[in-house]
């Protein structure tokens, strides 16, 4: 019966908040109803409340020329000021911000006085550089204290980071430093991965190498022995950071830079080859990260014990890693290694050992965990634990469930919170202690962010109904542009729904019978692999420019454990068919696009293939590629200029 199998799929389960969180909540619903009662006093509070100005703002919004935002204006901060600095002068110096632990369990604890202290140490280095105002520092290091050091002491000097996730290949930094014009390369020899030592630097040699790829804009590479690895050395060029710090006096005092000074550029996929340098400020930023970190994970920064697992080459990793928990003055966790490693349970000793409290992590992990068993949680104590997170991908119910039973011992709240490199703090999720949750939906704006789903034509869904999630009014941790590219920024976010001036996130929603949200995932051509954006352009792009393919279509398929996997389609050429068996070629490809783009965007299954399908026009219907590399049957081919073509696929494979 048709009935039944809908009922099935409609997720009933709910779970109201326990009295107990609630009595003791920092967010009130208090919150809610003052950014319904002024929106824009409502963020002018949360930034007088959570930032230290050097310079008062009077101006809150400058919306004057959309979708080019400017948010408290005429104020000035210092944002490391704002994590480090201002902690140890009201007497929270001896707090720790930062519990490290190396994948082979060596460890470091730096507290609020000792990290301000390293900042200033690396900031003086950076000067001592030339490396001033403005310049870009391009970052690629593993999560080490290190990592956290080089994001603040580059914002502390008002110069602009961009990192660069440290899986990612060769091609892609060039890529990212040559569009940033970045001055200074910061790495390390390798880092801990698997057990083993994960070397960086051959990257980033090779990236700079003048006879691979002309001369580049970094006079500097400043290297931190991490991994202890061999490593090839330029004289002239590179510099060990230990070296240039122990030069380095830790005397520092940061100057104030204005609220809408860059903090850092962030590069992501979009759905041309392209990757788009996003770029945040600062004053709003801030607001943004201190103001989502405290209310949505219930910050008591005296008594929490805080772990995002991610890596600060995401923006999870700056907002919620750096920038939100430092400026809030939490104690934090961070780890360099994979959840496995040495086995499988890494994660919960860490959890046992520093008594976390609170803990954010993304849904493929947890689903991974579920495959291993719920023995591996069970035989460690979690119950330090009083919140969890989820982010990079919707949490299907089952695994939200999990979740809370096994790890939540069945009592924890979870916020499943929806946002974007581009939106640079939380945007949806439940606010603990307030919201009844549902496990599967990111739920409800928080207070201050206005969200809709409409349909193409920008008109609000009724309840009950699916369409594409818009932002209707700006907020102050927006993304201010794309670097350099003001029109792809226009036309990427806000042309599609420019008459009502919404900001386009290019994931489908559903709104329920209660109004809530129930993300849908990518409506374009992007993929979400493991929580991580990539790009079916980008991985296309790769693949054409390896001389066996003449062309290349990749689309995203439903996978258990990562969410989505990247599944190619390729026409090689014809003077090549020869030249190599077809799992040679398969082999040689995903090994080709591992080098251009980096591991994580490896095909999970290369299909070798005559022809693709093709509109009139000459677009390739990869909704087609998609019900092919799902198994399903073949969807409405119909606007194919050769409606043959999906019936060979089909039966090649
Ligand atoms: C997806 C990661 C459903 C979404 C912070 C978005 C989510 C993209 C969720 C941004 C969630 C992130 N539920 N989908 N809770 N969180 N997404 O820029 O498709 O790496 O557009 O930022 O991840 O990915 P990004």
């Amino acid at each position: 019966m048709p009935d039944n199998i809908d009922n099935l799929l409609v997720e009933t389960r709910r779970f109201a908040p326990d009295e107990a969180f609630t009595g003791q909540a920092v967010a009130t619903p208090a919150l809610a109803e003052r950014a319904a009662a002024d929106r824009l006093g409502f963020w002018a509070d949360q930034a007088r409340e959570l930032v230290t100005w050097s310079k008062p703002f009077t101006r809150v919004l400058d919306w004057s020329n959309p979708p080019f935002a400017k948010w408290f204006d005429d104020g000035s901060l210092n944002v490391a000021y704002n994590c480090l600095d201002r902690h140890v002068e009201a007497g929270l110096g001896d707090r720790v911000a930062i519990h490290w632990e190396g994948e082979p369990s060596d460890t470091r604890t730096l507290t609020y006085a000792e990290l301000t202290r390293e900042v200033k140490r690396a900031a003086n280095m950076l000067l001592d550089l030339g490396v001033t105002e403005g310049d870009r520092v391009v970052i690629y290091l593993p999560l080490i204290p290190e990592a956290v050091i080089s994001m603040l002491a580059v914002a502390r000097i008002g110069a602009i980071h961009s990192v660069v996730f440290g899986g990612f290949s060769a091609e892609s930094i060039r890529a990212r430093v040559d569009d940033a014009g970045a001055k200074v390369v910061i790495t390390a020899d390798g880092g801990w991965r698997k057990g083993a030592v994960s070397p960086l630097k051959p990257a980033v040699d090779e990236a700079l190498d003048e006879t691979l790829h002309g001369a580049s804009t970094v006079d500097t590479v400043i290297v931190v022995k991490r991994g202890e690895n061999p490593v090839d050395w330029h004289d002239g060029r590179d510099l060990w950071w230990h070296d240039a710090i122990a030069r380095s006096g830790d005397d520092h005092v940061a100057q104030a830079f204005p609220a809408e000074h860059p903090l850092f550029i962030l590069y992501t996929s979009g759905t041309t080859g392209k990757p788009k340098g996003i770029l945040h400020t600062s004053g709003g930023y801030l607001t943004g990260a201190a103001y989502s970190h405290r209310n949505v994970f219930d910050l008591h920064a005296d008594t929490d014990v805080y772990w995002s697992t991610a890596d600060i080459g995401w923006i999870t990793g700056h907002t919620y890693v750096v920038y939100g928990p430092l400026a809030n003055g939490a104690t934090q966790v961070i780890y360099e290694g994979t959840p496995d490693s040495p086995e499988p349970g890494r994660w919960w000793d860490i959890i046992e050992k520093y008594r976390v409290t609170l803990f954010y992590a993304a849904p493929t992990a947890i689903r991974g965990f579920m495959k291993a068993g719920r023995q591996i949680p069970a035989s460690r104590d979690l119950s330090s634990l009083r919140l969890l997170g989820s982010v990079g991908e919707p949490i299907n119910p089952e695994a939200w469930v999990w979740y809370r039973d096994v790890i939540g011992g069945g009592i924890t709240p979870i916020v499943d919170t929806w946002w974007q490199t581009e939106t640079g703090s939380i945007m949806i999720s439940a606010l603990p202690g307030i919201t009844t949750l549902k496990p599967g939906a990111a739920q409800v704006p928080l207070p201050g962010v206005a969200i809709d789903v409409v349909d193409d034509h920008g008109e609000p869904v009724g309840r009950g109904e699916g369409g594409l999630l818009v932002i209707t009014e700006p907020w102050p941790s927006m993304l201010r542009g794309i670097w350099g590219d003001p029109d792809r920024y226009r036309e990427t976010y806000w042309e599609k729904f420019a008459d009502k001036g919404y900001y386009f996130a290019g994931d489908g929603a559903r709104k329920d019978d209660d109004g809530d949200i129930w993300l849908l995932g990518r409506v374009d051509d992007v993929m979400n692999v493991s929580g991580h954006r990539l790009s079916t352009a980008e991985i296309e792009s790769a693949l054409v420019s390896h001389p066996l393919v003449a062309e290349a279509a990749v689309v995203g398929a439903a996978d258990e454990t990562t969410g989505q996997a990247v599944v190619a389609f390729v026409i090689l050429r014809t003077s090549q068919v020869e030249s190599m068996s077809p799992d040679d070629a398969v082999a040689a490809l995903r090994a080709h696009v591992g080098h251009e783009i980096g591991a994580i965007a490896k095909p999970k299954t290369v299909m070798i293939v005559q022809e693709l399908p093709k509109t009139r026009s000459g677009k390739i219907m990869r909704r087609l590629l998609r019900d092919v590399a799902e198994g399903r049957e073949v969807g409405d081919t119909t606007t194919l200029a050769d409606t043959s073509v999906m019936t060979v696929i089909s039966a090649a494979l």
